[in-house]
């Protein structure tokens, strides 16, 4: 995995956040199993609700191609390390129970994580088999 590429992808999604509520820009970039990149950022909305967080988006994006096997994504946002939210979380868990998560500040400036270290004791798909 070439993790430099991945981070500049996704602060490269940052400077396309639309937050002008919160301000707070945020980008996300994954990687699928099959080697494809997709990015993401934070989509704000004047009804606030209707909001979605970068990763989700990058997620979406990717989903709706096809492509439903993330293998790593990269978090950027606006604050010293910005870790994904409880949902992001769980929507990561959907489609990579082994996914590398990557929450960077800069490209030499990073921390690395296991999905279940960030959502131990996680409910999945495999539960309603
Ligand atoms: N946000 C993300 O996009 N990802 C995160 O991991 C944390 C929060 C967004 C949601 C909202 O647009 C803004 O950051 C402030 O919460």
């Amino acid at each position: 995995m070439d993790r430099d590429q991945l981070i500049k992808k996704a602060l490269e999604a940052r400077q396309r956040s639309y937050s002008p509520y919160s301000k707070f820009r945020v980008g996300a970039a994954l990687l699928t199993e099959d080697g494809r990149i997709f990015t993401g950022c934070n989509i704000e909305n004047a009804a606030y609700s209707p909001s979605i967080c970068a990763e989700r988006t990058a997620i979406f994006k990717a989903v709706s191609e096809g492509y439903t096997a993330i293998r790593a994504i990269v978090i950027v946002g606006d604050s010293d390390y910005t870790y994904p939210c409880g949902v992001c979380r769980q929507v990561i868990r959907e489609f990579g129970k082994e996914t590398i998560i990557i929450i960077a500040n800069s490209e030499d400036d990073y921390r690395e994580y296991k999905l279940k270290d960030l959502l131990p004791n996680s409910f999945g798909p495999e539960d309603l088999e």
